[in-house]
């Protein structure tokens, strides 16, 4: 029986630098025993915009050209993105006498319903391949094989994948099967000046803070990235940390900044912890970069939301960098029960939710949020088309 292996690198911003996400890496090692390991050129969008791609049929036609590395009996794929997930689907219907096996974060995290048939040579697993393989987890040696591209690479060292928070109403990083890497060695360092290493993508606790930062390898030219809520008790562990001389960009989800949005959607902080942790941020650490996240599109704005909005952008450090989405409902969170569709999202038999119908008067306020933030720098926009 041969086995060979498939991770997706995808090229981001314009080849700026190549994502090549978590890969096999907790298990090249012992994969690299059993067959050869690929990575694959993948355009398949990030996440916030996949929706954009959907529309665009022409793009979904695009899967059909992507060739398939190595003929072998069974191919285990990794799959981050839902995009790599439709991928392998369209592999499994290319080569039928394939036995196709994915898994990897797309599965484990409930992103989507399969709403139609898979072709029979084609297994979803939500199982890693530890436990597919009947070893123990993280008892392999951590590696990265880096394609040969010459960009810099990002890539994931994730220590752990759900969160410790879990309520946010449009979110379903609760419902992703935990998987804490216990004792981590940061067995990167000998990697040659990647770029960025995104240490969490959910929500780091304070704890890890304080357990992680110390102890990450002096890399000159990377920046550690973390995902992180602005609350208090984040703001007093980072105030307990020596960050050292290695570059941070902390990575916030404010969504929309009035007390009262935050109440609606779970949150859990309210707008003076986000101010208390972005003028720590400002003073306290100049090797520490912010990026905040908003998301539109919601019903439930009041002019008087906007105003916050306004007083929030104002309020801003000047190299902070600003994220803007489309709220998007996706299968199995509350956003999904509580809106109806106006766009539902559907690649083959894989159901990845909807974009909210609201209503005009709503939609026109979140035109004018948006206005207000594109006035500002380091802006990007993902609601283009979209609102
Ligand atoms: C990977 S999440 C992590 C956020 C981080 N844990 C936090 O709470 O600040 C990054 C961002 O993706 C965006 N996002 C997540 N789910 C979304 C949804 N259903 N619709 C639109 N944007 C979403 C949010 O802006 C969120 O802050
Ligand atoms: S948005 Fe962030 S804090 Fe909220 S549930 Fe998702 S990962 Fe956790």
């Amino acid at each position: 029986m041969t086995e060979s292996f498939i991770q997706f690198y995808t090229p981001a911003r314009h080849r700026k630098y190549i994502d090549l996400g978590n890969g096999f890496s907790d298990v090249l090692s012992y994969c690299k025993n059993r067959g050869e390991v690929h990575w694959v050129e993948h355009h398949g969008l990030i996440w916030a915009s996949t929706y954009k791609m959907i529309n665009n049929m022409m793009e979904l036609d695009k899967f059909n050209d992507v060739p398939l590395p190595e003929h072998t009996d069974i191919v285990y794929i990794s799959a981050l993105y839902t995009t790599h997930l439709y991928q392998a689907y369209v592999w499994a219907k290319q080569y039928p006498e394939i036995q196709f096996v994915v898994g990897g974060p797309v599965l484990r995290s409930n992103i989507f319903e399969l709403r139609g048939r898979l072709p029979k040579n084609l297994i979803l697993s939500t199982k890693t391949l530890e436990e597919l393989f009947e070893i123990d987890e993280f008892s392999c040696k951590w590696e990265l094989n880096i394609p040969d591209v010459d960009e810099r690479v990002v890539f994931s060292y994730t220590i752990d994948t759900s969160c410790y928070w879990g309520k946010c109403i449009y979110c379903n990083f609760s419902m992703c099967k935990d998987r804490i890497r216990q004792n981590p060695q940061y067995e990167f360092k000998g990697i040659k000046e990647p770029k960025n290493i995104r240490i969490n993508t959910s929500s780091t606790t304070p704890k890890q803070f304080k357990d992680i930062i110390p102890n990450l390898p002096v890399m000159d030219d990377t920046t550690y990235e973390f995902y992180m809520r602005f609350g208090n008790c984040e703001l007093e562990a980072l105030k307990s940390v020596d960050f050292g001389t290695n570059k941070f960009k902390l990575m916030s989800g404010i969504e929309f900044p009035s007390d009262r949005m935050l109440k609606y959607m779970n949150k859990g902080i309210t707008t003076q912890e986000i101010y208390n942790m972005l003028e720590f941020l400002e003073n306290h650490q100049s090797n520490v970069s912010i990026t905040t996240f908003i998301i539109l599109g919601w019903n439930e704005l009041t002019a008087k939301d906007i105003m916050n909005l306004q007083t929030y952008m104002d309020k801003l450090p000047n190299n902070c960098h600003i994220s803007m989405t489309r709220l998007y409902a996706r299968p199995y969170t509350k956003i999904h029960n509580i809106y109806e569709p106006y766009q539902i999202q559907q690649i083959g038999p894989f159901y990845l939710g909807f974009i909210p119908k609201i209503d005009k008067d709503k939609l026109e306020l979140s035109r004018i949020a948006r206005r207000i933030v594109n006035q500002y720098d380091n802006v990007m926009d993902y609601t283009k088309g979209l609102l």
